[in-house]
């Protein structure tokens, strides 16, 4: 039997690219506000005993979580046999330690939250800090998917002479294949996080590669601080203005603009989120999991 794919309000252009790429069946649902802002879902479709996709990237989470549970419990009761979550960018995955007491891990409790409402999880570059696996938090099956090959190729394609940049030890995990991958060198600084909107980054020792296109390269841009402090140490150090190229672009308030102004040639990132930096996009490498 064809799967059949629902995508929430906003996720429709890669519910339609899984739709032509697996010939799928395209679910027909209708999502709205009631007055009081309760939210109203209705199927349309026939799902019973279907393998159902869910499309939900779940930037800004916390107005997607309740309509994508209510489909998913509307779903079960109307019998599916499963239920597949693709969500490109999945939140709530950066507080994942107490840092302070009383604090909520609340990638633990996001993680049980989507666990008891769908059957498998397929991500794309999910933050992976403290914790090696999703196992560790998740108890569904999850397909942990990467942009590193598409970043590369979009890197040898559009940046001649780069230089990629990871602005702490944790981007060089992705960083390192990419410049493997592109055949390009790369250093990595070091940052410290004093807040959510302050962080310092080592002065980057780049005197041997001041003819090359820096290109800094991390999974998330939020507030930005961390692209702009390197922007504007590596603007210091005489190097030319860098290219920031960053996974999901989740961009709080004004971060684009302030990153857009910092001194970058360019700022470039994959459609995990939708933004109009978008240049790099992430439908082919979901395909195959499906
Ligand atoms: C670090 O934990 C991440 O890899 C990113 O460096 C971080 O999320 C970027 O955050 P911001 O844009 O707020 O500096």
């Amino acid at each position: 039997m064809k799967k059949i794919v629902f995508s929430l309000p906003g996720n429709e252009a890669l519910a339609n690219y899984i739709v032509d790429s697996i010939q799928a069946d395209r679910g027909v649902s209708e999502f709205r506000k009631f007055p009081d802002g309760e939210t109203y879902v209705r199927i349309l479709s026939s799902v019973e005993e279907k393998d159902v996709i869910v499309v939900c990237t779940l930037h800004q989470p916390d107005a997607k979580l309740l309509p994508l549970l209510f489909l998913c419990s509307l779903l079960r009761d109307l019998k599916v046999r499963s239920i597949c979550l693709v969500a490109p960018y999945l939140a709530y995955m950066r507080q994942d330690k107490q840092f302070n007491p009383g604090e909520a891990i609340t990638s633990e409790y996001f993680a049980k939250l989507l666990s008891s409402n769908v059957d498998r999880l397929v991500t794309v570059d999910p933050h992976l800090h403290r914790r090696v696996s999703m196992k560790e938090i998740y108890s569904i099956p999850c397909e942990v998917l990467h942009a590193d090959r598409l970043i590369s190729k979009w890197v040898k394609k559009n940046i001649p002479n780069a230089l990629l940049i990871g602005p702490d030890s944790e981007s060089e995990q992705w960083v390192s294949e990419v410049a493997k991958n592109a055949g390009v060198p790369f250093i990595i600084l070091q940052k410290i996080r004093n807040g959510d909107r302050n962080v310092e980054v080592s002065v980057p020792q780049v005197e041997e590669y001041k003819n090359y296109t820096p290109v800094l390269v991390d999974d998330i841009i939020s507030t930005a601080r961390t692209m702009i402090e390197t922007v504007v140490l590596l603007n210091k150090a005489g190097m030319k203005p860098p290219v920031c190229i960053g996974v999901h672009a989740v961009f709080a308030e004004n971060a684009y603009e302030d990153l857009i102004r910092s001194g970058v040639s360019k700022v470039v990132t994959c459609n995990t989120v939708l933004h109009e930096s978008n240049a790099i996009d992430i439908g082919e490498i979901i395909i195959p999991h499906l």
